[in-house]
């Protein structure tokens, strides 16, 4: 089996879905923009049956990227799947997305209808988007909480149908990662060559990262994901952490993705500008934190050989370099170190004086930033040249 996994961004999709996450379609073509240079394999541009809006957001980036595959979602039935390949008859390598619902608790209280009839929906679909397209995924939407048994047997139904890919999302962030992963298992060795199996985690639990990777490890070969882990209620799997796992753990996770992460960061920075909110300060990879090292015993190692306390070069994720956040627990060292990189060399006594003024302030404050340490060097240097004069 290939080590390639397949990333499959829903940023403009299930992100763009979520509370405070709207986008016009000219944010969503900057986004997209983005997204190409990052190197993801699809882009899900929109649900085109939703909104005009996302009607036109598909049609804009397929004609803006056509070398770009590009998705549309669309559920099992006729009006949306004739919708989405509306929307995408601009795409050079356009894929429909359909879905339905497999679980019991879904098909009893949300759609009331039995499992041959989903079934058999599933099917229609798939070969009515097959007419339009040659690539076609399907979704079994609450896959995880399915009964494995129907599962398997709609999932080789719908590749019989012309399905390539077939995703098995956790709709609901319920699965834990063994669990998850023996599901994955099954399904991939069911199918074996005739598709490819994705995944599609959400983050209820934490745990969308920990079972997108299970699920790679059990066969999965595609991952769906949102940059800052944005998406329905708590998000979905972030992708800058993922697929930094396989880069940074490369000896424990074989695997490779096509993403180019020096840009990593930037398309983080950039949906931050264009949404309502950007990732907390200690979100991994890109948070504002994610490389800064505050504490005096971190800083003094780190400053003595990098590797001590941090196992990712900012640069290979964009983040311009590491930053030294210096706050109270930070060492005389690393003052001295600082105000060396702003270009002040201070004598014992200066630096002395500098420290003593530095923990007072920092005493107060959560950090203090570089124009900060500078008025201080600059306050000490008057005095100084008053009590001279
Ligand atoms: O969470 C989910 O199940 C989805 C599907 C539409 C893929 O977003
Ligand atoms: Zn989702």
């Amino acid at each position: 089996m290939s080590d390639r996994v397949y990333i499959f961004d829903t940023t403009l999709r299930d992100g763009e879905q979520s509370p405070g996450c709207s986008m016009t379609v000219h944010e969503k073509l900057g986004m997209a923009r983005k997204l190409v240079e990052l190197g993801v394999d699809i882009l899900e541009a929109g649900f085109p049956i939703a909104s005009d809006g996302d009607f036109e957001a598909v049609d804009a980036v397929s004609r803006e990227y056509p070398w770009a595959q590009v998705a549309a979602l669309a559920r099992s039935c006729t009006g949306d799947v004739e919708r989405a390949a509306q929307a995408l008859r601009h795409a050079k390598r356009p894929r429909i997305h359909t879905f339905i619902a497999t679980s019991d608790i879904h098909l009893k209280y949300k759609l009331k209808k039995s499992r041959q009839q989903v079934l058999d929906e599933a099917v229609a679909a798939v070969e009515l988007a097959r007419q339009h397209v040659d690539d076609v995924e399907f979704s079994a939407e609450d896959g995880a909480r399915t009964d494995p048994d129907y599962l398997e047997q709609i999932s080789k139904a719908v590749v019989a149908a012309g399905a390539r890919t077939v995703n098995i999302p956790d709709t609901v962030g319920y699965s834990v990662p063994e669990e998850y992963g023996a599901l994955i298992g099954r399904i991939a060795r069911a199918l074996g060559d005739c598709a490819i199996v994705s995944v599609h985690c959400h983050d209820d639990l934490g745990l969308a990262v920990a079972n997108s990777v299970a699920a790679v490890r059990a066969g999965a070969r595609q991952i769906e994901c949102t940059i800052n882990g944005i998406g329905e209620r708590a998000g979905n799997c972030s992708l800058e952490e993922v697929v930094m796992i396989f880069k940074t753990r490369h000896d424990q996770l074989p695997y490779h993705t096509s993403i180019h992460t020096e840009h990593l960061y930037s398309a983080s920075q950039l949906l931050s500008s264009i949404i309502t909110f950007g990732p907390q300060p200690n979100k991994a990879i890109v948070g504002r934190n994610a490389f800064a090292h505050e504490a005096g015993i971190h800083q003094d190692g780190y400053l003595k050989e990098k590797s001590t306390y941090e196992i990712i070069d900012p640069r290979s994720v964009g983040v311009p370099e590491g930053r030294l956040v210096l706050g109270k627990h930070s060492g005389r060292h690393a003052l001295k170190q600082r105000c060396q990189d702003l270009g002040y060399e201070l004598t014992r006594e200066e630096l002395d004086d500098l420290y003593h003024r530095f923990t007072t302030l920092a005493d107060r404050k959560k950090g203090l930033m570089d124009e900060e340490i500078i008025a201080l060097i600059h306050e000490g240097q008057k005095v100084q040249q008053v009590a001279a004069d």
